[in-house]
């Protein structure tokens, strides 16, 4: 069979660092292909190769037969070539079907019939979202949802989804996963990024694991397992994900809210986190659990209801409000609030702490600086050439660490994090949720937004079961299973009690 895409020993090297050292690759027609490595694996590079985005040092890349050489991602576009990337990249002041039809915009084509054909596109695929709205203004999930419609309204032979799912509720990433089966069963070559490694064994046929830039190998799904893929990608098994829950000591209430509300997305919302608790925050994509912590965070207006923070009454008019009192938040949407892509990684994981205390001593303080994030950049498995290298260099879950450095390193009381492992390696995962639990057995209170069900089941004490805007009510591990927790957020209906508990 003729592959559709064969990548020979293509290199690329940014200065000094070689991303990629001669990779091998493959595509058939009608294949999920998954691509699978640790963070700063060279996956993303690999594919901004194969659009055409990047010029390889050395190889070459053959579709159908032929070797090719693209001069930029529109001659890979011309071949059928489409990358989804793992950073949304919408126009954010369009709206949705002006993104959709960007290449086709300055033409005849009037507004309302563009938006009747992206209105059909997103219907196909089974989501509703008005194509009117300015994207800018939609939720994450619903972006990425935009940006696979952008892809379907060309002909295309080859569709790379570069963590499509890092996003995705769990209902929403099965219905992306039906699509790409409808995909596959056309003929077209898919390959499929991402680090739920549960949801790579369901759709893919085929894997190939990348380390270091290099492939370690390529494997039929059905002859590996989870653990075999882990030990390729991590180069070690992975014993305990999630760490004992046993040694913190829950104290006083920290963080109190009553009666918030704001908007349509946070109704009557009350609970409590104590020092030394993880309390999760579960339900689906767009129940308000992102709003619950801006409104905390000062980031969005409070309408009513009042946030009490170590028994003092709190009225935070902005982030700076937050921390100052001792709240920190990581944010769900990096790109957007997380980080500042060109400064140095020093600098973004230090922000936090910085804007609290006056830097009189810059000069002593940068050295302790230099020394810390280099320590937690080793804990966390950061992937970089130094601490002075700018974020934007990073790959896209090594992003993620700096965040996550940035509030590890902070000194607040209460840590409010929204979707901290998204588009995080195995191995850098455990790492986290290690961190995390560090934080809760240091005495602060823990808020722990997730869509990875598991996640939440594996770290916290309790986990409040979100829908549309109100808590519909609590998980503690006896009762802790999917089905409970997406029966609460949506009806609000009674518990059964999970088989054997869990970890
Ligand atoms: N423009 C760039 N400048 C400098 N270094 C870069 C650039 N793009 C990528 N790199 C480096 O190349 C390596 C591979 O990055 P890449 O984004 O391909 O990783 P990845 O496997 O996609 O990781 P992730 O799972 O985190 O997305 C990393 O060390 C990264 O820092
Ligand atoms: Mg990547």
């Amino acid at each position: 069979m003729t592959e559709l895409v064969k990548l020979k020993s293509i290199s690329k090297s940014f200065g000094g660092i070689h991303a990629l050292k001669s990779v091998g690759f493959d595509v058939r027609p009608g294949e999920v292909h998954a691509l699978l490595g640790e963070n700063g694996a060279g996956k993303s590079t690999l594919m901004r190769v194969l659009g055409g985005e990047m010029v390889p040092s050395h190889g070459e890349v053959v579709i159908d037969g032929k070797p090719v050489v693209f001069r930029d991602p529109r001659d890979a576009r011309a071949l059928g070539i489409v990358i989804i990337h793992q950073e949304l990249a919408l126009a954010p002041d369009l709206t949705v079907a002006e993104n959709i039809f960007l290449g086709e915009l300055p033409g005849v084509i009037s507004h309302a019939s563009l938006r009747k054909r992206a209105k059909d596109l997103i219907d196909r695929l089974g989501f509703k979202i008005d194509p009117g709205r300015i994207a800018g203004t939609l939720a994450v999930a619903h972006q990425q949802v935009v940006e696979i419609a952008k892809a379907l309204s060309r002909d295309i032979k080859i569709i790379v989804f570069d963590e499509p799912t890092a996003v995705l509720a769990a209902q929403d990433a099965m219905k992306l996963h039906e699509i790409i089966r409808g995909l596959r069963d056309r003929g077209v070559g898919i390959v499929y990024i991402s680090h739920r490694l549960e949801e790579v064994f369901d759709i893919a046929d085929r894997m190939t694991v990348m380390k270091d830039g290099q492939t370690v190998g390529t494997v039929a799904t059905s002859d590996v397992k989870i653990d075999d893929i882990i030990r390729m990608m991590v180069g070690r098994p992975i014993s305990a994900m999630f760490p004992e829950r046993g040694k913190r000591v829950i104290g006083q209430e920290m963080l109190k809210v009553e009666h918030l509300n704001a908007g349509r997305m946070v109704r009557d919302v009350s609970f409590s986190v104590r020092s030394g608790e993880i309390v999760g925050l579960g339900g689906l994509i767009g129940s308000g659990r992102t709003e619950v912590a801006r409104v905390i965070f000062g980031a969005d207006p409070l309408e009513s209801g009042t946030i009490t923070l170590k028994g003092k009454m709190l009225k935070p008019r902005s982030p700076k409000d937050a921390v100052e009192a001792g709240i920190g938040l990581v944010p769900e949407d990096r790109k957007q609030q997380g980080v500042i892509l060109d400064k140095p990684i020093r600098v973004n994981s230090t922000m936090a702490k910085m804007s609290s205390v006056v830097n009189a001593f810059g000069f002593l303080k940068r050295t302790q600086e230099r020394a810390d994030v280099t320590a937690l950049g080793k804990s966390l498995r950061l992937k970089a050439s130094s601490v002075d290298a700018p974020v934007s260099s990073l790959s896209g879950g090594n992003q993620q660490k700096v965040v996550l450095a940035k509030w590890f390193h902070a000194d607040g009381d209460v840590i409010i994090l929204d979707e901290p492992t998204r588009g995080v390696d195995v191995g850098a995962k455990s790492e986290i949720y290690a961190l995390v639990n560090k934080l809760a057995e240091d005495g602060k209170a823990v808020l722990v937004i997730s869509s990875e069900h598991q996640e939440l089941f594996g770290l916290c004490d309790r986990v409040l079961a979100m829908g549309r805007g109100r808590i519909r009510g609590e998980l503690t591990p006896e009762t802790y299973s999917e089905e409970n927790l997406l029966g609460l957020s949506m009806t609000g209906g009674a518990l059964t009690a999970n088989q054997g508990g869990q970890a």
